[in-house]
């Protein structure tokens, strides 16, 4: 490993509300620009209600053509969804959720003992050839999910390989990296990632030097080109999630929650709503 990937843009999430009154913190969002090929979207929903935001949720509702990722720290998500399948995503817990052709279904956060919501969820896109494939999820407890640890260095492995370990969520186009790493003061890491892959980092707790820049909560970085990533801590601790995956290079067109390659698939999706054909 020679090609340090440095950082190439730095962006501080926007508040959205989002489904039925959600307070959350948007980074990402689908765009036609694609510019973080496979990502779409990444929010962070970080809230204690009635201080931030009523807590609602998401109901019932269509995905296709895309992966939802959701990762709970605090309080849960209740879920039911149009392939029978239901249950909480509780704290620690991780719901990699795979559309295929379609899906529709109900995120209900729910408060933990603190009060507190706190989770993510990524979009990551599937392609071409798998957009109208089987919907299929890959629910994972939160004590099933390895944890990588050293000296002052704590990495959950959901997706990818760290020193050995390999995270439980197999099978994913993108063949990403999805990591949560947590580093005391005046620690250093240096996680290596797949050049030609993109890579991002969300720093949500302390702050960190990221391939020799500092970088403060809350703020989603963009690295460069490279063949691994550096993370040093001085005086503070950080934690901060990890993504990296393989883009698809392939025109994409987002409506809403769903994300195809063209503007007659979108239309061919809103009339399988229509007719009822939407879930097969
Ligand atoms: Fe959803």
């Amino acid at each position: 490993m020679n090609n340090l990937r440095t950082i190439s843009k730095v962006i501080e999430p926007q508040y959205a509300m989002e489904g039925a009154g959600v307070l959350l913190r948007r980074s990402i969002a689908p765009r036609a620009s694609n510019e973080f090929d496979p990502f779409l979207l990444f929010d962070h929903f970080a809230f204690n209600d009635p201080v931030e935001g009523p807590i609602r949720g998401f109901p019932m509702h269509p995905h296709r053509g895309i992966e939802t990722v959701t990762y709970m720290l605090e309080g849960s998500v209740n879920h039911r969804d149009s392939l029978g399948n239901s249950g909480l995503i509780g704290p620690g817990d991780v719901q990699w959720m795979t559309s295929g052709r379609g899906i529709l279904h109900e995120e209900m956060p729910r408060r933990g003992p603190t009060g507190n919501i706190y989770g993510f969820q990524l979009w990551v896109n599937l392609p071409a050839r798998l957009k109208m494939g089987q919907p299929r999820y890959q629910e994972v407890n939160a004590a099933t999910i390895p944890c990588y640890e050293r000296d002052g260095i704590r990495i959950r492995v959901v997706a990818g390989t760290v020193g050995g370990v390999t995270g439980p969520v197999q099978e994913i186009a993108a063949s990403p990296l999805y990591l949560d790493l947590a580093l005391d003061p005046g620690a250093e890491w240096t996680q290596p990632v797949e050049p030609g892959h993109t890579a991002l980092a969300y720093v949500f707790e302390g702050e960190g030097v990221f391939s020799g820049e500092t970088v403060q909560a809350v703020n989603l970085i963009e690295f460069a080109d490279g063949d691994h990533v550096q993370i040093k801590t001085e005086n503070s601790a950080v934690r901060f999630m990890l993504f990296a995956g393989a883009p698809f290079r392939e025109a994409i067109v987002p409506y809403g929650p769903f994300v195809m390659n063209t503007v007659e698939e979108i239309q061919q999706t809103l009339q399988d709503l229509r007719n009822g054909t939407f879930v097969k």
